[in-house]
């Protein structure tokens, strides 16, 4: 009988995997995406847009894929972004930790996701922990407390939501309690995924919808996923003096995720952050927002010197992160890439999304020439002229109506 190997070649052979596995909601919830899907879309073409400028002789025989990410040294410029996304897998955030701790890199932990982040410190002691803002600010100070007192390296704060959710392909409906009423009606779609199913039972439990990082207490009852995005969307929108209060509350290394505009960007400098990654969420936000890695050249030329500058949103190849390194970002951060991973093959299926990845971007800076990542530029790629996007870059009274 033909065994399918359990290693996966390309990114996309672990979406068509994960699709095959995960029940269509759940499957769904990890496409996500708002109105016609432009912006994800645009992620992931943009970077075919931009062209490798080989060299045919004079390769150098080793390269250094290593780098540092607000001070923590890592394999490759590759690191896990935060997604707050139920049922994927038993072990959840805890596996992807892990094989991101096997591979050399470090894990970013949303607030919303499936699993405590006492656990995830243990199993990858370089871990950001990933925050809304969401709730009054001495429930914040209390969150980002507790990822202090379990180990967390940095806080990132993602502020780029705007609750702007409608598809014109339709959401998936998730239950808010998965008691009996919602198995009842989950039941034919678990049905039609036994391996999922049978993964979650054999490790004697069910898929769970809760939030573990948003419980008033360690351990004690936490909020459901849609109890807690309740409490964001009541929650008044943050400022930037906001931003420099939650800045100076954590005290450690502080990363805002979701800048695209130069002028934001300029602000964030100025609220005292350490990163920014330039990020439209995946594409979640609004729709039409332009691809992230046309938007950061503009953003890496204003700021890159001052702080460090990541880019998250499209990244399936290791040529991809080479591209974004040479227009300017320090490392990459991947999000539905792993997950497909996750769903796929557990902890390994992640480990073996990094690995093509770090695999990916060998070949590039191998053919490109270099000995380093630190190597790449602009030069090494054709640019269509175009291509960038240099948003918030013109001043509010050129941009206003002329009397
Ligand atoms: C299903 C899903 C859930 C996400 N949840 C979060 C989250 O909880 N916190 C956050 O900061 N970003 C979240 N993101 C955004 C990712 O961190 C990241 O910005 C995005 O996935 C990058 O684009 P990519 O999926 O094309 O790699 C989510 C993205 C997806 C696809």
């Amino acid at each position: 009988m033909w065994t399918q190997n359990p290693w996966f070649e390309t990114v996309l052979e672990a979406q068509r995997r994960a699709k095959r596995r995960l029940p269509p909601s759940v499957y769904a919830a990890l496409i996500a995406g708002s109105e016609r899907g432009h912006t994800p879309q645009d992620n992931t073409d943009a970077f075919a847009e931009i062209e490798f400028a080989p060299h045919v002789a004079g390769h150098a025989p080793q390269r250094d894929l290593s780098t540092t990410v607000l001070g923590i040294p890592i394999s490759m410029p590759v690191l896990i972004s935060p997604t707050g996304v139920q049922a994927v897998h038993p072990d959840g955030e805890v596996a992807v930790a892990r094989a991101a701790a096997k591979r050399g890199t470090i894990m970013g932990l949303s607030s919303f996701a499936s699993k405590p982040v006492e656990d995830v410190v243990a199993a990858n002691p370089n871990t950001f922990f990933q925050l809304y803002w969401t709730g009054s600010r001495e429930t914040i100070i209390q969150r980002i407390d507790r990822a202090r007192a379990a180990g967390a390296k940095a806080l990132i704060a993602t502020l780029d939501w705007s609750f702007s959710i409608g598809r014109d392909w339709g959401s998936p409906v998730i239950p808010d309690r998965l008691n009996l009423k919602a198995m009842v009606e989950f039941a034919p779609q678990a049905v039609i995924r036994p391996k999922w199913l049978w993964s979650y039972v054999s490790h004697g439990m069910l898929p769970d919808l809760q939030v573990p990082n948003l419980a008033p207490a360690i351990g004690g009852p936490a909020p459901t996923f849609f109890e807690a995005y309740g409490e964001w969307q009541q929650t008044p929108p943050p400022t930037w003096e906001d931003v420099a209060w939650l800045r100076e509350q954590w005290g450690g290394p502080f990363l805002l995720k979701g800048v695209t505009r130069v002028d934001d960007a300029k602000r964030a400098v100025d609220a005292g952050v350490d990163a920014i990654s330039v990020s439209n969420h995946g594409g979640n936000n609004l729709d039409t927002t332009p691809a992230t890695i046309r938007c950061l050249p503009a953003v890496a030329e204003a700021v890159g010197e001052q702080i460090e500058v990541l880019l998250d949103g499209g990244v399936r190849r290791g040529g991809d992160v080479a591209k974004a390194l040479a227009l300017g970002a320090r490392a990459v951060m991947i999000g539905r890439a792993y997950l497909w991973g996750l769903a796929a093959n557990g902890q390994k299926g992640v480990e073996n999304v990094l690995d093509l990845l770090r695999m990916g971007l060998d070949s590039a800076v191998l053919g490109l020439g270099h000995g380093s990542i630190h190597e790449l530029s602009h030069d090494d790629f054709y640019v269509p002229d175009g291509f960038e996007r240099a948003l918030g870059t013109a001043a509010r009274q050129d941009l206003a109506p002329r009397s």
